[in-house]
């Protein structure tokens, strides 16, 4: 159901390195009284070092799965996907190395202190363990947890538990980090400051690859857009190149032209 608007899928800046690569890839699931449900039906993507790609979407498009395919979590029913080059399936330790996965419900040990919960995530996820010391002392300087750096998480504000759980998930020092709507159900200061900490992790030259179904964020932060629908990718451009694509300004507006032309 390819739409004859479908925007044109152009390289992202040649000049960086590919990250990420994702050919074809699927997932169904067998739900009781649906049969088959494909999730993720057929998706292609590529990202590279200093971007943020955003996946767009509503609720049970398929953006979730994506990311967890991506992640090792689950595995693709078909296709494949790549993170500096390991193929999810055939090198899943070295893809948990090279990539951090943070969303709104990212949960951190309550009974750990924010400098033990840093330690413990650099280790499991296997950064060199001469490094760990000073990359914790970096990411409590960072993020500003130095007061707070020996009190258990369970004890913290709901602002400093999410820098302990940004942090956590940079402790390894990923060059590929995913978002998964990581600001939902936080207040304006606390989603504000989040996205401040992806536009440096993007100035670090590190990928990100952030997954939203709010327009505005995605307008601010996403270099390039891909608009994921019923498991699909119904366009991916840069918010200009998909402006251009379809005659409108506002990505509400983009966004629903694409779904709507999907749907028929
Ligand atoms: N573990 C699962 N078992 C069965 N169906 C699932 C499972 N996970 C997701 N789905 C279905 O896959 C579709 C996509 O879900 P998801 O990836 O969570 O979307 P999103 O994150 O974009 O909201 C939905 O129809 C959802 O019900
Ligand atoms: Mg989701």
């Amino acid at each position: 159901m390819t739409s004859p608007t479908r925007a044109p899928q152009p390289a992202p800046p040649s000049s960086s390195r590919v990250t990420v690569e994702v050919h074809g890839l699927t997932k169904s699931f067998l739900e009781e009284g649906r049969g088959e449900v494909r999730a993720v039906d057929g998706i292609d993507f590529t990202c590279r070092e200093g971007e943020v790609f955003g996946l767009l979407g509503a609720n049970g498009a398929g953006k979730t799965t994506t990311l967890r395919m991506l992640s090792t979590v689950l595995r693709p029913t078909a296709g494949q996907a790549r993170v500096l080059g390991y193929d999810v399936e055939a090198s899943g330790e070295d893809v948990r190395r090279s990539l951090g996965f943070h969303s709104a419900s990212t949960a951190l040990y309550p009974r750990l202190t924010a400098r033990e919960t840093l330690d413990f995530f650099a280790r499991v996820n296997r950064l060199d363990p001469a490094r760990v010391p000073e990359r914790v002392d970096q990411l409590v300087e960072r993020f500003g947890i130095g007061e707070y750096a020996d009190a258990r998480v369970e004890k913290l504000s709901s602002g400093m538990k999410q820098k302990v759980a940004i942090a956590r998930t940079l402790a390894h020092d990923p060059p590929v980090l995913i978002f998964d709507e990581p600001t939902v159900g936080l207040d304006v200061l606390n989603a504000m400051s989040l996205l401040e900490v992806v536009e440096e992790l993007r100035a670090e030259g590190r990928t990100v690859i952030y997954s939203s179904h709010i327009m505005s964020e995605a307008e601010r932060l996403c270099d390039r857009i891909a608009v994921l629908h019923r498991g699909r990718i119904l366009a991916l451009g840069s918010l200009e190149e998909l402006r251009e694509a379809t005659g409108l300004h506002y990505l509400q507006d983009i966004f629903v032209h694409y779904v709507k032309t999907a749907e028929g």
